[in-house]
């Protein structure tokens, strides 16, 4: 009797089966077939829209990308990119003993300077910072840590992307704040010399526990970590509480926008590299700086302004910028 049950039953399920299955036979067909056949009409399709002759095949030809591939312009566009650091930046003397002499005595265990970097964009703020960054690691035995609070503007992406770059694993996320410090503390107890910097420090969104944070942990280590802040803020609009201003004990270094024979002599030392020779008369560049000067002194304007007229000229086929490409620019 259960024998024949299980019959019935399995009769059952096989003719609900192929009711389900049925319907969606056309669905898959239409999948399968209908949209390989689309794709197999495509070039007829193009063929049409292109007119009589013209083939994919003629199209596609590589011309299209590799036409004017060196350029007469160009020689390599990278040195116009405003992330592009140079071996030296231009005009930053002063500033840059200033920041070495503030971070300079985490090498023998000394309490350093914390310093505010500050001034308006494009004036090199960070490449100043990231030069002295580099010079610290390469001429001394320190430790050099540059880190972007825009990409890190949390306390706790912040402090975790710190002990990443001393060489810890990367913590889980979501690992208390103490013991992200606690770590950081016992890093500290064992190495001496490490400067850290924090790009676009007003993107971070809780500045005063950060500061606090650090503050602490430079109080109760072995050793202290020289601590620069960048920032397009003066030093009276950094949103910190009263407290952490008075533990950070900060020192602070305003930039100067840049005149029009730096921004000139930045602009030359990056038209080598970029164009080919001859590509940029000095008109051009007197131009570029003498304008940008007047108006903001951003090094990044006069940089993008020249790579635009480069473009420009390229696009007209000529073997050197003018005057005239600036003005469309
Ligand atoms: N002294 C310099 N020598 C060579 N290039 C420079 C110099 N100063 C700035 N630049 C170039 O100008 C661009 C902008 O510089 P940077 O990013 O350092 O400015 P910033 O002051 O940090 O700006 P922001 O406040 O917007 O972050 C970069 O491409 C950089 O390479
Ligand atoms: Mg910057």
């Amino acid at each position: 009797m259960s024998q024949r049950l299980l019959v019935v039953n399995k009769g059952e399920l096989l003719f609900k089966a192929v009711t389900r299955v049925v319907p969606v036979i056309p669905v898959v067909f239409w999948f399968v077939y209908g949209s390989a056949s689309e794709t197999r009409s495509q070039p007829s399709l193009l063929k049409l829209k292109l007119g009589k002759t013209e083939s994919l095949r003629e199209v596609s030809k590589p011309d299209v990308f590799e036409s004017n591939s060196e350029g007469n312009i160009f020689r390599s566009e990278k040195y116009l990119d405003s992330g592009h650091q140079p071996e030296k930046p231009v005009g930053r003397e002063t500033e840059i003993q200033r920041i070495a002499q503030a971070i300079k005595p985490v090498r023998h265990g000394k309490t350093p300077e914390n310093l505010l970097v500050h001034g308006p964009a494009g004036i090199g703020k960070s490449t100043t910072v990231k030069h002295v960054f580099d010079k610290f690691e390469d001429e001394t035995s320190g430790k050099a840590v540059f880190i972007n609070s825009w990409k890190y503007n949390t306390r706790p992406s912040l402090l975790t992307e710190l002990l990443i770059q001393f060489g810890y694993p990367a913590p889980r996320k979501g690992k208390p704040i103490d013991e992200l410090l606690s770590k950081i503390k016992e890093w500290l107890d064992k190495n001496r010399g490490v400067a850290v910097a924090i790009d676009e420090f007003d993107q971070l969104e809780d500045p005063t526990e950060v500061i606090y944070d650090l503050s602490m942990v430079n109080q109760e280590s072995q050793n202290s970590l020289g601590l620069v802040m960048v920032s397009n803020q003066p030093p009276q609009q950094v949103q910190l509480d009263p407290r952490s201003r008075s533990r950070l004990n900060c020192q602070t270094l305003q930039f100067q926008p840049y005149n029009a024979s730096q921004l000139q002599e930045i602009l030359e030392k990056r038209a080598e590299k970029a164009f080919q020779p001859g590509a940029v008369p000095d008109e051009v560049i007197e131009a570029i700086a003498q304008q940008v000067a007047e108006n903001s002194g951003d090094c990044r304007t006069a940089l993008k302004t020249l790579h635009k007229a480069g473009r420009k000229a390229e696009q007209e086929g000529e073997t050197k910028i003018s005057i005239e490409n600036l003005k469309m620019t």
